[in-house]
């Protein structure tokens, strides 16, 4: 067991790779080398990326790949992925080659404002601090107008406070909460910022107020936190055509297809085993373009799934459904993006990833990352009512098992020249290389 450190953030990079050598790695100059090989060469570059955190030893990398052909709203752009699994970009990308020559994917945002609340305990009658609360309204908002005053000016700020009692679920709590319009930023900072300084004027406001009785004037602050749960922030995308342009199988006609096309959908709003699946699926793309847009992939997930069970019940976050002939396939999804402030302007891939997009508003990245999650799931849908999941995915996988053993350039095209026709399977790569290797 390694030995307890303290000041380990304070050593220099190398310091720090020394200790781990020699505690975690048994001095094995392997691991250190694969640290040092990942440094970037470009010291400014370096440097960088040291300072995202605290304790960077080295850099991680995820592929950075991108998927042409999305027309979105009828215009077209190459979407930034970042993203380790195989078959993901490909799967996007074959989605959108589809939907380009029927009419491309639609998308609008429905809304886009954000929740932050300042969690308090407040021992006393509540009609009295109803009426505390809407005397110190105007100052609570003047409180952050330093906070505010640049946020305004893009067109964003507070949009509304309310006071609201929860006494009901636990005894004595209350929450100011707060709506926030913070236009293109993702705007954690800026709401975490004005939730303090709420926090800081209510209590102080409640000190010196008159209408309370001595121990009503104690409010104890437990927590000021923006919420991660954005159901008003929220984004729609669809793809619609006529059955008969849809594709066809050798045991599936167009109707047929559309038909257990809806009826798998169907199947992940009722089951919550297979929609968390389904879902998954279509986060493949969505987090592949968050993360490659430089925006928080967790506040993402969390706030997609927590939206994905908002009746009580874990459900799809598509849906499908055949009318007069037109199959329409679309989804909802709470997207709480940015496309200024964090690593936007900070991380050069990032950047290049913006630009990639033309440089959209956070509307307009939200309509894209929509796209992105539906254009996944059909992809995947597509291949598990036909063919199955395993054929594409293990194709693309195939690469991985090679370079896991380490196969040459030439037992590399051989045996993709193999599995043109046959099965992938791990025990088959792995007996076909043994095989090339022996002969
Ligand atoms: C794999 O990463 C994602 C899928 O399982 C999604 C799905 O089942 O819909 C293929």
């Amino acid at each position: 067991m390694a030995p307890v450190v303290s000041g380990f953030s304070k050593l220099s990079k190398k310091d720090k790779i020394k200790w781990l050598a020699e505690h975690h790695f048994n001095n094995d100059q392997n691991a250190i080398d694969t640290l040092v090989t990942y440094w970037n060469s470009d010291n400014g570059l370096q440097q960088l990326h040291d300072e995202f955190t605290e304790n960077t030893i080295s850099n991680y990398y995820l592929p950075f790949s991108v998927a042409p052909n999305f027309l979105i709203n009828d215009k077209r752009y190459t979407l930034p992925m970042t993203i380790e699994e195989s078959s993901v970009v490909a799967a996007a990308s074959k989605a959108a080659k589809f939907w380009q020559t029927r009419g491309g994917f639609k998308a609008n945002v429905i809304s886009t404002t954000k929740v932050g609340q300042v969690h308090f305990m407040y021992h006393g009658n509540t009609e009295k601090l109803n009426r505390f609360f809407n005397i110190i309204k105007p100052k609570l908002l003047a409180a952050v107008s330093h906070i505010t005053q640049n946020m305004e000016k893009r067109g964003g700020g507070i949009q509304e406070i309310e006071l609201r009692d929860k006494t009901t679920t636990i005894d004595n709590y209350y929450q100011l909460h707060c709506t926030f319009e913070t236009v293109d930023a993702m705007g954690a900072n800026f709401i975490n910022s004005c939730l303090e300084e709420f926090a800081k004027t209510l209590v102080s406001e409640a000190t010196s107020y008159t209408g309370f009785l001595e121990t009503e004037r104690n409010i104890e602050i437990v927590m000021s936190i923006l919420s991660n749960y954005v159901p008003n922030c929220l984004v729609n995308a669809s793809v619609s055509c006529a059955i008969d342009d849809l594709p066809s199988t050798q045991t599936l006609s167009s109707r047929q297809y559309a038909e257990k096309f809806v009826r798998a959908v169907r199947i992940a709003e009722i089951e919550p085993y297979r929609a968390t699946t389904h879902n998954k699926g279509i986060m493949n793309g969505i987090d592949a373009v968050v993360l490659a847009t430089g925006n928080d992939f967790r506040a993402i997930e969390a706030g997609v799934h927590a939206y994905a069970s908002r009746d009580g019940k874990y459900t799809s976050l598509t849906h499908a459904e055949i009318k007069n002939d037109i199959f329409t396939f679309s989804i909802e999804v709470p997207l709480a993006l940015g496309t200024v402030g964090g690593l936007t302007s900070l991380h050069p891939l990032v950047k290049l990833a913006l630009q990639l997009l033309e440089r959209p508003n956070a509307k307009r990245l939200m309509e894209i990352t929509a796209v992105a999650g539906l254009a996944q799931n059909f992809a995947a849908i597509n291949s598990l009512i036909t063919t199955g999941i395993q054929q594409g995915h293990m194709k693309m996988h195939l690469m991985n098992i090679l370079n896991q053993f380490k196969a040459t350039e030439e037992e590399k095209q051989q045996l993709i020249k193999y599995f043109e026709t046959n099965t992938v399977t791990h025990s088959e790569v792995v007996s076909q290389i043994e095989k090339i290797r022996n002969s």
